[in-house]
């Protein structure tokens, strides 16, 4: 099954109120765990990597391992780059194969950022690639990129100026969530993701899924926020299923029975997200109606 655009399948899923999953892989077993999931929940589902795993492996061995796992599956997968700054990675990671690149450029004042997610969008249409934008702030660590500031909520007219502008794959409006882990309760800015959903059909993006309540999240699906963020979680499965199975069995030095934890670990917290989120029993249908379409 080849990687799908991810406009067509959340269209479908702000259509019908879902969640679609976005996990930040950071390696072989964590992208071939996501994507057997999803294949068995018939789930479509985002293999979403930071501008850092990028630069870890390379875009082209990133791109050979989805082609190999996605062979197998019969559901929409994409292949999204997460928080892109860099112009040239943007540009590397289009020519290399991703479905959809983002653009966070949200650092910079509104009309700047417009600019600059322009120049990404026309760049990116031009290989068929659909993209994500943000604005507002996001507070907290994502990878290497750090908002100590404690971010800035979305202006909901900047939101409908900048959506108006170009048809986005997905948008990131900033609402209050954080990325990394919660220090206190998080606080969503209900009455502008009210706005948003009202004055906006473009599909958002969560981001900051981690720590949020599982009625949190569902109530930002039924506001519009049809792809869901999970990276921190994902990554403390990935070390603790590593590291707990060695607390418990000091003497083991077996590598194959840690990574066998590790990716036992990684499959609950992505089984458990799909199964939340709504899209998982809907991956067949998606198929169907970008075929009809
Ligand atoms: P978390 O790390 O809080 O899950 O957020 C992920 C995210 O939004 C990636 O952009």
């Amino acid at each position: 099954m080849p990687l799908v655009d991810f406009k067509h399948v959340l269209t479908y899923a702000r259509e019908r109120k879902l969640g679609v999953a976005a996990f930040n892989p950071v390696d072989y077993n964590s992208t071939q765990a996501i994507i057997d999931i999803a294949d068995e929940l018939d789930a479509p589902v985002i293999c979403q990597t930071s501008a850092k795993t990028v630069r870890y492996y390379g875009a082209a061995s990133i791109y050979s391992w989805m082609q190999q796992l996605c062979k197998k599956t019969s559901v929409p997968v994409s292949l999204h780059l997460d928080h892109g700054k860099d112009l040239d990675m943007i540009e590397s990671c289009i020519k290399s194969g991703w479905t959809n690149v983002m653009i966070d450029a949200s650092d910079l004042p509104f009309e700047q950022n417009l600019a600059r997610s322009k120049q990404v969008y026309e760049m990116a249409a031009a290989h068929n690639v659909s993209i994500e934008a943000e604005i507002g702030e996001i507070h907290g660590v994502e990878e290497d990129i750090v908002v100590e500031s404690g971010g800035s909520v979305v202006d909901p007219d900047k939101a409908e100026i900048f959506c108006k502008e170009m048809d986005l794959g997905v948008f990131a409006p900033a609402i209050g969530t954080a990325h990394g882990i919660y220090h206190g309760e998080p606080k969503i800015a209900w009455d502008v993701l009210e706005q948003l959903s009202e004055r906006i059909n473009t599909p958002f993006a969560l981001h900051g899924g981690t720590g949020l309540e599982d009625d949190v999240i569902q109530r930002c699906i039924s506001l519009g926020c049809s792809k869901v963020n999970i990276s921190t979680q994902l990554k403390h499965a990935f070390i603790s299923g590593f590291y707990e199975h060695h607390r418990e069995n000091p003497d083991d030095y077996e590598p194959l029975s840690h990574l066998k934890a590790q990716d036992q670990a990684m499959r609950e917290v992505v089984r458990y997200k799909m199964e939340q989120f709504g899209a998982a029993g809907h991956g067949q249908a998606i198929l169907k109606a970008m075929n009809t379409q």
